[in-house]
């Protein structure tokens, strides 16, 4: 059972800029729940003072029900994706994979075999078998986002972070990755909350999507509830008219066929 529970949780920066603003959400047990919202929005800040990359103003987070506000960012059992892959450019993909599991310390530190096994699990599981001995710059940009996801599950988060892992990556390959990322939630259940500003994303990978505008929560439903019941105006500019555009637009290619 991992949950996420964000209670009354407010971020102030140092210059006073406030960018999350009394933030009520949960996440529940296994649930894939997006974040979407407007460059700005405050999607960034929410996730990271979940990892603990940055600090609390006021209110609570909690993982399954303990407050992890003081937590450091190692003790939380998060994986991490972010949009810059940030692999190691000297290391094999074997080592990049293995990097996080072999630094690690006390009762998380694991033998060489189970490190190995873990590498070739996740290996098969991201089609990167045949690139273990390879360099990144030896890699396609989705191999190595791959590379960066994998490193993230060798690690068998409790729960999986991400912040716009796609966006360096061309359509065609957006679109890949992103069947593969819902296809490796279903098959790991790993509580999961995925950040982007593309309303196709969170439609099409979301249980639940969570829709920011300047750090406020607007609406935290399904997809599909959202798009027929915004609940106010901006989720209706954003998220139902931005759909229909696209809808409309892909209709009119191809009226005159
Ligand atoms: N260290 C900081 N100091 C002051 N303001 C900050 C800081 N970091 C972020 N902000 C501001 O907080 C707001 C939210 O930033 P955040 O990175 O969470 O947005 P975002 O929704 O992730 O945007 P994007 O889609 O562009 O990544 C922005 O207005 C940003 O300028
Ligand atoms: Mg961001």
């Amino acid at each position: 059972m991992v949950s996420v529970k964000y209670s009354g949780v407010t971020k102030q920066y140092d210059d006073g800029f406030i960018a999350v603003e009394e933030l009520n959400l949960d996440v529940n047990d296994g649930e894939f729940l997006v974040l979407l919202g407007p460059s700005g929005c405050g999607k960034s800040t929410t996730l990271r003072m979940l990892a603990g990359l940055e600090e609390v103003t006021s209110g609570e987070i909690q993982i399954d029900g303990v407050t992890v506000n003081h937590l450091p960012a190692g003790a939380r059992g998060l994986g991490m994706v972010f949009q810059s892959y940030a692999l190691y450019p000297h290391m094999t993909i074997a080592d990049n994979l293995s990097f996080g599991l072999r630094m690690a310390k006390g009762a998380a530190k694991l033998t060489s075999d189970e490190i190995k096994q873990r590498v070739q699990e996740a290996a098969e599981m991201l089609d990167l078998v045949d690139h273990l001995d390879k360099r990144p710059r030896e890699l396609s940009g989705g191999q190595r986002q791959r590379v960066a996801l994998g490193r993230a599950l060798v690690r068998r988060p409790k729960v999986l972070l991400m912040d716009e892992p796609l966006s360096n990556l061309d359509a065609e390959l957006r679109h890949q990755m992103r069947n593969e990322i819902r296809r490796l939630h279903d098959e790991l259940g790993t509580t999961t909350i995925y950040v982007t500003h593309d309303q196709i994303e969170a439609m099409t990978l979301a249980d639940r999507i969570a829709i920011l505008d300047k750090g406020v929560l607007q609406q935290h439903d399904a997809p599909l509830n959202a798009y027929h019941n915004p609940a106010n105006e901006f989720v209706k500019g954003f998220l139902c008219e931005h759909i229909d555009d696209l809808v409309n637009t892909a209709n009119s290619l191809f009226k005159n066929d």
